[in-house]
């Protein structure tokens, strides 16, 4: 059945109607177009624009038609444009004349709006308990790994020590702002839509005050031709998602990275990674170089909403329809990657001693040695000149810093002591860092102690 027939003398081609429909994609919020629909006539019975009677009755075929798609007695068909037409012809042919007054006083458009909002929601929502999760994770291992010594990095070669729980902490940080910002999207979304027509509200005297509270809204939207064209709430999550997976794919790029044999930083549980059909020996990192590889297809839905958006005239255009396949498909991307990669993350095990003995070489050391001379008296520019020449020499030498010889050490400059030993150690280079936000062990207790009251609020 059709909603719009009256004022057309001709069938529609078939290929216009395929072209046309959303049913193939906008099914997945029949839960939600029928909770709208509930709440709406709710509202109108309470208006007196319809009677208990007729309220009652659609109500209970709304419930029907919802558990009848739940256990599989219904059938969602092509035949219908979207999920609005379907359920409104489903509930016609079950109630009857009824049926035919759910509509009064909305359109589609102010429908598919509200549909997408409560939909998009509770995906926020998800997506969010999923990333504290992650950071629970995080916190677990920063916790287990306050001393497990590794290299940091910058340009991918090795700079200076750090430690295994710093290194997770930027990881919490990103996430934890990529809570933040679905959080306050959220914020900015939870307006509820319905009662905004087509575009120009209605003549009906809705309470569109009662509709938002019944839907668990902040309250109605206020301009309703802004209503039924904002998108904007999509192409923030959109954006959010595209963060989020951005600092997916960074990580997942160092677990390849780290798991690789020149590195052994880490072995991935064998439940989480894959073999070689022609080669018996490998293992492969597809978990996380998948979630690397998806991160593209979330950025296609960011990229595809702006571009669909851009040039539309106020109010609705058929062009939103667009706004479904891409942003479903990214949410559910997005949280698949969330969990994959939690679950590998969890069952990874870290070569602690692999880690310390990358650290001891590539003179990560070197700023700590010249700290030293620096608070021995000598200015910071001459000790860095005078450290970078005693590399040079242990690269000659084939040697580290820690096994030149104290008389090795004099040679470049008489300041130096037996004291270099310990100002050069991997745990003093670590432990004088103690200033917040560094790897030291203090200044990572207090920290961590934010991170756990930060979990336990909510
Ligand atoms: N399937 C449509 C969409 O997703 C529903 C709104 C239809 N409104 C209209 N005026 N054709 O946007």
């Amino acid at each position: 059945m059709k909603l719009w027939g009256g004022r057309f003398t001709k069938e529609t081609n078939q290929l216009v109607h395929n072209f046309n429909a959303s049913l193939s994609f906008d099914q997945k919020f029949f839960q939600e177009d029928i909770d709208g629909s509930i709440a709406h006539v709710t509202m109108l019975a309470k208006q007196g624009i319809l009677t208990e009677e007729e309220k009652d009755t659609i109500i209970q075929g709304l419930q029907g038609i919802c558990q009848d798609i739940k256990s599989g007695r219904l059938e969602i068909t092509e035949e219908h444009e979207d999920i609005h037409s379907f359920v409104e012809a489903n509930l016609i042919e079950r109630v009857g004349d009824a049926g035919k007054k759910l509509h009064t006083g909305r359109s589609r458009n102010d429908q598919v709006a509200l549909d997408m909002k409560l939909y998009t929601r509770k995906e926020v929502q998800e997506m969010d308990k999923l990333l504290k999760e992650l950071l629970e994770s995080l916190l677990r291992i920063m916790k287990e790994h306050m001393d497990t010594i590794m290299p940091g990095f910058t340009h991918l070669q090795k700079a200076q020590p750090i430690t295994l729980a710093h290194h997770m902490g930027a990881y919490f940080e990103m996430f934890r702002r990529d809570r933040s910002r679905l959080q306050d999207i959220y914020q900015r979304m939870n307006y509820c839509p319905l009662g905004s027509g087509a575009l120009a509200g209605t003549t009906y005297p809705l309470d569109r005050d009662y509709t938002a509270s019944l839907l668990d809204f902040f309250g109605p939207t206020l301009n309703s031709m802004d209503s039924v064209s904002d998108r904007d709430y999509l192409i923030e999550l959109s954006s959010a998602m595209s963060i989020i997976m951005m600092h997916l794919s960074r990580f997942c790029e160092e677990i390849i990275v780290w798991n690789t044999n020149e590195y052994q930083f880490i072995e991935i549980d064998d439940s989480y990674s894959t073999g070689s059909s022609i080669m018996p020996q490998k293992k492969n990192p597809d978990i996380a170089e998948l979630v690397r590889g998806k991160t593209g297809r979330v950025y296609g839905s960011l990229i595809s909403l702006l571009t669909t958006m851009k040039g539309l005239s106020l109010a609705y255009n058929k062009d939103m329809q667009e706004d479904k396949e891409f942003v479903f498909d990214a949410m559910d991307t997005t949280k698949g990657c969330i969990l994959l990669f939690r679950g590998m993350l969890d069952t990874l095990t870290f070569k602690k001693e692999n880690m310390r003995a990358s650290a001891e070489g590539g003179f990560t050391n070197a700023t700590d040695a010249a700290d030293y001379l620096v608070n021995h008296g000598v200015p910071f520019r001459d000790a860095h000149g005078i450290i970078g020449q005693l590399v040079l020499y242990c690269i000659d030498k084939n040697i580290s810093l820690k096994e030149m010889s104290l008389e090795e050490y004099k040679a470049i400059s008489p300041v130096f002591e037996e004291e270099i030993y310990d100002a050069i150690s991997m745990e003093t280079c670590v432990a004088k860092r103690n200033i917040v936000g560094a790897p030291g062990p203090e200044a990572m207790k207090k920290v961590i102690q934010i991170y756990e009251k930060y979990l336990s609020e909510e």
